[in-house]
């Protein structure tokens, strides 16, 4: 038996209509907004990886080399590979540039609940404005797709990097800030070597107050640029009982450098997070200048989290099986099945020649919820005869009334 690889999932009709219902709603929002859809190749070369993204992604990297020798990765994100598309082919577009995109992406990690080697992640990049309004507009486009999904029990943490950036410049740490760094996005100061009275003046920093921060740094311009960002989330009715401004929050890329934010569903355990973006460079690896925010979320958990908040939706069952009963009713049978599906009702068909009982045996245990049989007497009187699967109500209609009467029940 070939079993499917590890990390990897089979998304079965019934979890691919609850999740393209999800990816509709994300797609309307992220429009909504003025953003476009973007794809960009399931592979690109290594280096576009390799040279900004960071250990945490480089260590889980699917790299392989192709037949010709080149050097090239599974995407494990799309933010490296959609700067790399706008310097290729959008750089004399108007900005601000917004762009969306949708699909697997693929990190050579241990799977657990939550966390596999292909998952989905729909996520935008904002190209071109470097304001504190452009921030404000990433957070909240993030923070609208979570609310239009119908989740209500998470958590939006939010910081700005160069507030311990500043800290570590005015502290004289260069070499150790990479592991303490580490250390504050794995939740613990614990093991980290320095000094007792710069861990107590860092652990001061992360469990201040904002105001309070100022008192500590001597440049604090970055924590004026978040009090912006966070003044204009107020226009978006995003105010402070919607967020924590938590300075632990560092995310894991190495491409950071401003605003960042994380959203967190408490009820997914080790693999909380559900999204995460913010303000990046990474233009300058193709030697271009310019600003960009943006986010991911992850796809697969964020519909993990909305299933236990019972927010999924349900799996409509609401097609109709047409059942022809003998050779001469099938000309007037396919002509009702074509109408059915040109009016967009999804209808299917008997196709393995069962018995009109093992016929309803079936659409029944399929699920469907309604039949509708054909024979000689209904080609006869023009009509169609219909069951309604879930109450056994049979009814003979005239033809010419089907769609009036399958609207009337709001199934198709
Ligand atoms: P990220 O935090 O690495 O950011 O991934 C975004 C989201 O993908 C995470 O918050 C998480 O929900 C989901 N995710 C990550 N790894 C896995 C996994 N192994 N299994 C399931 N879900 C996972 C980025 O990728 C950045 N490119 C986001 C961004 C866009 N920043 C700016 N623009």
């Amino acid at each position: 038996m070939i079993n499917r690889p590890r990390g990897t999932r089979d998304l079965l009709p019934e979890e691919m209509e609850i999740r393209k219902r999800l990816e509709g709603i994300f797609r309307r929002t992220c429009e909504n907004f003025g953003y476009r859809e973007i794809l960009t190749p399931t592979f690109e070369h290594t280096e576009l990886f390799t040279e900004r993204s960071g250990p945490s992604i480089m260590k889980n990297l699917y790299a392989f080399k192709d037949k010709s020798g080149r050097e090239l990765s599974l995407r494990p994100e799309f933010t490296a590979p959609v700067i790399r598309a706008y310097v290729e082919g959008l750089r004399e577009r108007p900005k601000p540039l917004k762009l969306y995109y949708f699909g697997p992406t693929f990190r050579y990690e241990r799977p657990q609940a939550g966390r596999y080697r292909e998952f989905w992640q729909f996520g935008t990049e904002l190209i071109g404005p470097d304001t504190p309004r452009a921030d404000a507009e990433n957070i909240a486009l993030a923070y609208e797709c979570m609310k239009k999904a119908g989740l209500e029990d998470f958590k939006l943490n939010i910081s700005h990097l160069g507030i311990l950036e500043t800290f570590f410049k005015e502290r004289n740490i260069s070499e150790e800030a990479g592991e303490i760094y580490h250390a504050i996005d794995n939740g613990s100061l614990d093991d980290i070597e320095c000094d007792s009275g710069l861990k107590e003046e860092l652990e001061t920093i992360l469990d201040s107050d904002i105001e309070e921060v100022k008192g500590i740094l001597d440049d604090y311009s970055s924590v004026d640029y978040l009090q912006e960002v966070l003044s204009c989330l107020e226009d978006y009715g995003i105010g402070s009982d919607k967020y924590d401004v938590d300075l632990s929050t560092v995310r894991g890329l190495d491409y950071y450098k401003g605003v960042v934010f994380e959203f967190e569903a408490e009820s997914l355990g080790a693999e909380k997070q559900i999204c995460g973006g913010g303000d990046y460079t990474l233009g300058d690896i193709f030697g271009v200048d310019v600003s960009s925010k943006g986010f991911a979320i992850g796809f697969d958990r964020t519909l993990i989290a909305l299933e236990k908040e019972g927010k999924a939706g349900e799996v409509s069952r609401d097609t109709c099986y047409l059942i022809p009963i003998g050779e001469e009713s099938t000309e007037y049978a396919y002509e009702l099945l074509s109408t059915l599906r040109d009016n967009g009702i999804p209808t299917d068909v008997e196709l393995m020649d069962r018995s009109v009982g093992k016929s309803l045996s079936y659409a029944d245990r399929a699920g469907f919820k309604y039949s509708i049989l054909i024979g000689e007497d209904e080609v006869k009187k023009n009509s169609v005869t219909i069951k309604n699967m879930t109450s056994g109500e049979q009814s003979t209609i005239e033809r010419d009334t089907i769609l009036e009467v399958l609207g009337q029940y709001e199934t198709c």
